[in-house]
This record gives structure tokens, sequence and C-alpha cells, in this order.
């Protein structure tokens, strides 16, 4: 039977500077997304890439005495060792200065012009620099940009407009068949409130005063604004527009747009417009997701409270670093980073209930069994059934979660699990069981749960934490290739004489608590 696609992005990234926890996160939860759906048995294609045009970069570049094009090229580069460094899994790395792309972008824009959706006029608004971004009057918050709150620049210039308000009404009706298209819905209210019900605005698609963008195929003395260029990555990189389209016919429409809150307008507005006037199918869902906020708000080099993924993957491992990032975020509520909040959960979640779980259980399988995993088991305990049965709701809740992108709360299922794995342990008392020649064979039935429990948990964990998963099933001797999704439904799936490791490395070593929290607070402030 033939797969089932699933084509999940992320937004492409500005690369004005370096990235911090709160770029990365989006990378990182796309790519446990695209490890989920992989496992579950879809054929996964997952996009990200750079957002290299636009006034901020030709910014940022001449300030560093280099030319845009230098600038760019170096920061690909060290986005694409950083993604290494995290082990993100992309099938491709676009960047909007390919010459794939820019060419797609300018047949896409001929099809505008031939269709009658772009008109030439005079545009006047307040602009904000950093968000390359109009505003109109009523659109500003207290006279500052309403996206990031900085200041705004009245400015006047000759542009192109694309023809929004055409599709007002389609795009309504689009929502009302489609309510969630955007999740979560409070986002979606958020765009209706501010920019659809007002009434939509025509936007400007076009800058005369800068040249660092694609040039307007038939006026190059303008090039395109950024967000037409950036929006139409996603198609541009499979193909469409292009001589080889095999991979736009395969993975179109896209299942999945990850982006942050502060850039659905753009997704869940223009996006779709710019889809449906090239008569092209809609993306099936954007998921917006919150922030990753500091203690005193916004991550700032200026403030001195960046955390930078490097600093807590080198120090605490890339498993570590991902776990606490994809718990961290709520669904739909900005989540706040402390150095306290991330050494606590390393040393009471990774460290404790993990490691210890995993640790005691090949303790107990050396000492009463030599190392081997009892199979054939013959006599349960009283608790045994009670486990199964939590064992088998939380894999129905872990799943129910990722099915919807509640990738938090898939986690705090699988801890979940983990704990009651945990009091099992207390429950049926092995060390006591071993003391009787009658406990023998319940001792071996507790065995052999504990180990099939690891091995369910070890697969949940693989999306999230996926060299921790491989690690776990090499302690307990269990081969990774056997260790799918679908063999968490069977409750005798290790096979006779396993042997687990002899002495197993602990997954995670507890942290000095103070000495790591002074150690965060201080990489904060370089
Ligand atoms: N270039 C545009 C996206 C174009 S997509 C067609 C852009 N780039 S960005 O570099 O400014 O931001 C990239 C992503 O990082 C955004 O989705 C943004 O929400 C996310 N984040 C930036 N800071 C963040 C946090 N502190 N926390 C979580 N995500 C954050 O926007």
């Amino acid at each position: 039977m033939e797969k089932k696609k699933f084509y999940i992005t992320t937004p492409i990234y500005y690369p004005s500077g370096k990235f911090h926890i709160g770029t990365a996160y989006a990378t990182t939860l796309t790519d446990c997304i695209r490890r989920y759906k992989k496992a579950r048995g879809y054929d996964t294609y997952m996009l990200t890439g750079l957002d290299e045009h636009g006034q901020k970069i030709q910014t940022v570049a001449e300030k560093r005495g280099l030319t845009p094009q230098e600038h760019v090229d170096e920061m690909a580069d060290k986005a694409k060792e950083l993604w290494k460094l995290m082990d993100i899994g992309y099938d491709d790395f676009i960047r909007t200065t390919d010459e794939r792309h820019v060419k797609a972008v300018q047949k896409i824009v001929d099809i505008f012009f031939k269709n009658g959706d772009i008109y030439k006029g005079t545009y006047e608004g307040w602009y904000c620099m950093p968000c390359e971004n109009y505003f109109t009057e009523t659109q500003l918050v207290d006279g500052k940009c309403p996206d990031c709150g900085r200041e705004v620049k009245k400015m006047q210039e000759e542009s192109y407009f694309f023809n929004m308000k055409k599709y007002e009404n389609w795009l309504k009706e689009f929502y009302k068949e489609n309510p969630h298209f955007i999740e979560p819905e409070s986002r979606k209210n958020e765009i209706f409130n501010n920019f659809i019900n007002p009434g939509l605005e025509d936007l400007c698609i076009s800058r005369a005063t800068f040249d660092w963008g694609v040039p307007m195929p038939n006026d190059p003395k303008h090039v395109l604004y950024v967000w037409l260029d950036a929006l139409t990555n996603y198609i541009t990189a499979l193909g469409y527009m292009s001589d080889d389209d095999t991979l736009f016919k395969k993975y179109w429409p896209a299942d999945l747009h990850i982006v942050g809150k502060e850039i659905i307008r753009f997704h869940g507005i223009y996006w779709p417009i710019f889809l449906h006037a090239l008569g092209l199918e809609l993306p099936k869902q954007i998921y917006a997701h919150s922030w990753i906020v500091m203690k005193d708000g916004k991550m700032s080099k200026s403030v001195g409270n960046v955390i930078y993924p490097e600093t807590l993957v080198e120090r605490y491992g890339l498993d570590a670093t991902k776990y606490y990032l994809l718990r961290l975020m709520s669904f739909s509520q900005d989540s706040m980073f402390t150095p306290e909040d991330f050494v606590d959960r390393f040393n009471y979640d990774l460290a404790n209930d993990l490691g210890n779980l995993l640790n005691r259980t090949i303790g107990m399988m050396n000492k009463y069994f030599e190392g081997t995993i009892p199979t054939n088991i013959i006599e349960r305990t009283d608790f045994d059934d009670d486990l199964e049965n939590y064992t088998k709701e939380q894999i129905s809740k872990v799943e129910e979660k990722m099915d919807t992108y509640y990738v938090s709360n898939a986690l705090a299922e699988i801890w979940a699990l983990i704990g009651r794995t945990n009091k099992y342990i207390d429950e049926t008392a092995p060390w006591t069981l071993s003391k009787s020649e009658e406990g023998t064979e319940k001792l071996k039935s507790v065995m052999n749960h504990l180990a099939e429990n690891l091995r369910k948990i070890a697969i949940l964990l693989s999306p999230f934490m996926p060299q921790t998963s491989e690690k776990m099933l090499k302690q307990l001797g269990i081969s990774k290739e056997t260790a799918t999704w679908d063999s968490m439904n069977s409750n005798s799936e290790i096979s006779e004489n396993t042997k687990v490791i002899s002495k197993g490395e602990p997954l995670f070593v507890r942290l000095d608590r103070e000495e790591e929290i002074e150690y965060i607070k201080n990489a904060m402030k370089k």
C-alpha cells in the first residue's frame, strides 16, 4: 500500500543574527512532529530554510561591512551547522536567494499580473523596519508597531499592490468551511477581529527604497515585498513553476505549516489568498505556537537574557535540550524559560524519573536473572493487569495529543507512564519476591513487565529524544529495527534470551543545582 504523505514546514528564518532557543524551538517542534509522523508510517517531507531578502538583512550586512550575499552565505552555513548539531532531519533547505526560488517567484508574480491581481499605486503608511511591514494608522498600538511594539516611521512610495479586497468574501467562506485551518483557535480569532472583519486592505507588494530583493519581473527598479517572496518558498522548494515539479505534485498541499504567533496574519490571510489566486490547493493546517519568553520579557541581547541552543546542547546534551524546549512550551500560551526550571526538569524528569527507572531495572535484571529478560511468564502479579491497561491508555493518549500537535502534553503523558512504571516497582517489591522460592515466577513477571514498559517508553520517546530512545533500547538489548510504533500493540515482543547490558551508563547524571543555575545565568549575559 502506498504510504500517506506528510509535508511539514518551519518558517524560513531571517538570517539577521545568531539563532536563540526561541527560534530553534520551531525547528525542534517541526522535526519532532516529522519524526512522529514517520514513525506512524507516513512518507514525510520537511522543509526549512532562510528568508534572505529585505531591508533588514541589507542593513545588517552593511553594518558588518559585507555585501548582503556574503552575509547570507555565511549565515546559511551557520544555520546548517546548528541544525546538524540539533540533529534536525530536514529534506530540503531553501534560501530565498536560490536561483530556483527567484525564478519561480517571478513567474508567480507574472501570473498575478496576467490575472489582474496586481495594480500600481502610491503607498503611504507607517513602516516598521524590523518587521518589514507597513501599518495603517488604526492598526498601530500606542503609535507603535502592533506586532513587535517598536517605533514606526511614516513613509510614502510608488508601489505595486495586490488586490486583497477581491478575495475577502472567498476567504471568509473558506474559514467557515475550514474552521480548524488555524490552530489554536484563539489565533484565528485574533486575525478575524483585527484584520478580516474590519475589511481587508490591499497589500503593497513592492519596494523601491532599497534593492536587496527579487526584482519585479517587468519593473526591476522595484523589488518584491519580502513576505510575498518568503511565503512562496513553501511551493518553490518543491519545484512549482520549474522544469521539474515532481515533488510539488507529490507533496503539495502542505499538511502543516508551523509558524510563530506573530506571523499568523501572513499565513492566515495573504498565503491562502496568493494560493487561491494561483488556483492551487491550500495547506491543510497552520499551527501557530507561542513564544518562549524570559523573566524580563522578550529575549534580547541588550537586556542580556539570551540563551542559545549551543550553550545547552554542549553542556547538557541534545536530548535534554530538546526535552526541555518541547516540554516547556504549552499549546497556546507563552512559556517562560528559567535556568532554575531547566535544571530542575533535568534532575527530576530526566535523571530521577526516567534515568532511575532504566537503571534500577537493568540492575535488578542482572542481579536476579544474570541479565536475561524473563519471557514465557506463567504467574502474574496482582498489579500486572492495571499496569498493562494503564500503559495501553497512555499510548493512545500520546497518539491523540500528537495527532493534534499538543506536543508538550504528549510528553506529559509519557512522563505519567514513567511514573506509573516506577510505582509498579514499589507495588510489586521485587526485592521481597527475590527472597523466596515461591516469589520467583512473579519476579519474572515483574521483570518482563518492566522491560516491556521501558521498550514502549523508548519507542514513545523516539520522536522527542531520538538519542535517548536508542540508548535505552541498546541497554535493554532490543534491536532498534524491531522497536516499531506498531510493536507497542503487543505485550510479548521481547524475544527469548534477550540480554540487557551488564552495567548501564546512566542516561542523565544529576546536576549540581546551584552550580548549573549559575552557569546558565552567566551564559545568558554573554
Ligand atoms: N522570515 C519570517 C518567516 C517567514 S515564513 C514564510 C520570520 N523570521 S524570524 O527569523 O523572525 O522568525 C522565525 C520564527 O521564529 C518565527 O516563527 C518566530 O515566531 C519564531 N520565534 C522567534 N522568537 C521566538 C521565541 N522567543 N519563541 C518562540 N518562537 C520564536 O518571521
